[in-house]
């Protein structure tokens, strides 16, 4: 399998940052592990372009369900593919918190990019609240359960585990408490894959993975990659951390 380092630029980023990706692409010319930035979808076009001819992946942060028709404000995931993203993230936490998404709707857009031949990077993770009370196990179960869609393949899904209060915050949970949840996540695949794609399917950490902490946590079991928030803004942070994914 080959790990991947993910960057969800969310809502950051005019044409100016451009160059970030540009930077990215030139040193990263010969990545061991596959590298996938997702910028705001105004960049779509232009980051496909910067990242052609280099290992980088270009993704989107949502699509709607449906590939087209009366939804003003929304995108596609066959839109996102004509704009050149190869990959789209889906039920990320700030949208099933601010636009109410639940794990029913983020299978049918994750089918709705694998019609489209997107890989879909669905999002899960419990909130603090959740954490104390005992209930991570239980809420990352349900969320990947009804997550994920029958479509799901190791190729054209990733899953990143998530934790609501570990976003942002500069907090991260323990090497244990990451090892815990990812190994129940991979044992949870076994359920709708059979077991050498179960085994292949990437998963992802993400929450305050920064250049001084990526290392250890890329030598948890079970994580095969990161995607990363506010270190992915910028190369001169993300590069390291796709050096330590390198390395791991
Ligand atoms: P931070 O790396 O900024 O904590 O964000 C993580 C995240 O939400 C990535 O999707």
């Amino acid at each position: 399998m080959r790990k991947l380092a993910a960057g969800n630029w969310k809502m950051n980023g005019t044409t100016a940052h451009l160059t970030e990706i540009a930077a990215l692409a030139a040193t990263h010319r010969a990545a061991q592990v596959d590298i996938l930035i997702c910028p705001p979808a105004t960049l779509l076009a232009q980051a496909a372009g910067l990242a052609q001819h280099s290992p980088l992946m270009i993704g989107a942060q949502d699509c709607h369900r449906s590939p087209s028709g009366a939804h003003t404000g929304d995108i596609s995931a066959p839109m996102l593919a004509d704009a050149g993203a190869r990959a789209v993230i889906l039920g990320h936490s700030e949208r099933r918190a601010d636009h109410g998404e639940t794990s029913a709707l983020v299978a049918d857009k994750a089918r709705a990019a694998h019609a489209a031949g997107l890989i879909a990077v669905i999002c899960l993770g419990e909130t603090l609240a959740e954490r104390e009370g005992a209930q991570t196990l239980a809420v990352v179960t349900e969320q990947l359960r009804a997550s994920l869609p029958a479509t799901a393949t190791a190729a054209n899904t990733v899953i990143a585990y998530e934790p609501v209060w570990a976003i942002g915050t500069g907090l991260t949970p323990s090497t244990a408490q990451i090892a815990e949840v990812h190994g129940v996540l991979r044992a949870l695949l076994t359920e709708r894959l059979d077991a050498a794609e179960a085994a292949a399917l990437r998963l992802l950490y993400g929450g305050s993975v920064k250049p001084a902490n990526a290392a250890g946590i890329f030598a948890i079991a079970d994580v095969d990659g990161a995607l990363v928030g506010g270190a992915s803004l910028t190369a001169q942070d993300f590069s390291p951390i796709i050096a330590a994914l390198e390395a791991a």
